[in-house]
């Protein structure tokens, strides 16, 4: 069968024109249909376990723009969660796990439970892929996701987010030992756990690295590009016509370097990144993700026309995915949303 989803187009490396467009977080508490949903269950992980409301959540902001893409609904921290270590969140405070700083804490993940715990997200994968194509939706493709090992051991490491990841750096640094084992166990997992979502029915896959940019570039090759390298050839030789996205959240100047070293078939450009500078530094197939302020996002009017005008003509030529350049915030207006995919359309 021929590819005809823009999306997937545009991930072989085709310049489609008008880009595809989603928004990261597309899902979530901006719309008043989520906070329905959401409100009936106790916890945002029983959200993520509950394949049918699961699927009804990723397929809400679907109805309401008719985005090229549709994110499975879950969290990067369900992996941590599945292998054994504690996950809570808590309200207005975000994700809460117990530090993770020593042998024992490692010895204490266990892969063996990883299939079992993400079973009922595959579920919510198959019905999401029936719900697109049962309602329509015959050109959004379904994306599925992990975190990036190095984002995943923040969380773990630190105990929860922070803003400069301090204590993670400093074990990476101070124990090489623990962290890389931690490391490899991620790694490994993520691999798992991504083929399992390519098996239920995912048709692209990308991985969010949020902290990458805290890291120097020796710890950026070794805990950014070394193992996306290592997940990206292993899910190649199992799903060769999956594509790949990578997201190394504030990567600056190491951006051209990810893109070529890791083999990944699209980056997601952060905010503070400059299009045509990273057009002219990543390999000519590759195709470009982002990379809207979601702020002028919730800005709207002329000030999110000028800069959505911007970014398209930066990556005109180029394949390319409209997408924000960070996770859509829950004060966003839904009528910018609308507003935007429909400037991305007429571009
Ligand atoms: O539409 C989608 O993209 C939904 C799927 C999705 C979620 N989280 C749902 C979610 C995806 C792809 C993520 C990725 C994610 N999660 C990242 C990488 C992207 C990024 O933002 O950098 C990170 C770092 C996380 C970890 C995480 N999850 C944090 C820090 C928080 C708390 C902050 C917040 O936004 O609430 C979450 C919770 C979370 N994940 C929510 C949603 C919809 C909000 C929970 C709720 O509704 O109560």
């Amino acid at each position: 069968m021929t590819v005809t989803k823009p999306l997937l187009r545009t991930l072989a490396g085709e310049a489609v024109w008008p880009p595809p467009i989603w928004l990261m977080r597309q899902a979530g508490r901006y719309l008043p249909e989520y906070r329905a949903v959401r409100a009936g269950v106790t916890d945002f992980i029983a959200l993520c376990t509950s394949p049918d409301k699961a699927a009804e959540v990723t397929l809400q902001p679907i109805r309401r723009y008719g985005f090229d893409a549709a994110i499975l609904f879950s969290d990067i921290l369900i992996l941590p969660w599945a292998l054994g270590h504690g996950l809570a969140f808590k309200e207005g405070e975000g994700p809460v796990l117990p530090p993770l700083r020593d042998q024992a804490g490692l010895d204490a993940l266990d892969p063996d439970r990883l299939a079992a715990a993400v079973a009922p997200i595959m579920e919510t994968v198959r019905r999401v892929r029936a719900g697109l194509a049962g309602e329509g939706f015959k050109q959004t493709a379904l994306i599925g996701f992990a975190g990036a090992p190095f984002t995943v051991a923040c969380y773990m490491v630190e105990g929860g987010g922070s803003r400069d990841f301090a204590a993670t750096r400093a074990l990476a640094y101070a124990n090489p030992a623990l962290f890389d084992a931690l490391m490899d166990r991620l790694t490994e997992a993520t691999i798992t756990y991504l083929s399992m979502q390519a098996e239920a029915g995912a048709e692209v896959l990308m991985l969010f690295d949020s902290w990458a940019g805290v890291l120097s570039p020796g710890g950026f090759a070794r805990h950014v590009t070394a193992p996306t390298r290592r997940i990206v050839a292993a899910l190649r030789a199992r799903f060769p016509h999956v594509p790949i996205i990578g997201f190394p959240r504030l990567a600056g100047m190491l951006l051209g370097g990810y893109a070529s070293a890791t083999g990944v078939n699209g980056v997601g450009m952060d905010t503070a990144t400059d299009p045509a500078l990273a057009r002219a530094q990543i390999p000519a197939g590759v195709a470009l993700q982002g990379n809207l302020d979601p702020m002028a996002l919730v800005a709207g009017g002329s000030a999110m026309t000028a800069e959505a005008r911007s970014i398209l003509s930066a990556v005109k030529g180029h394949p390319a995915i409209f997408d924000l350049g960070h996770g859509i915030v829950p004060q966003t207006p839904p009528d910018h949303v609308g507003a935007l995919v429909d400037l991305i359309r007429r571009a």
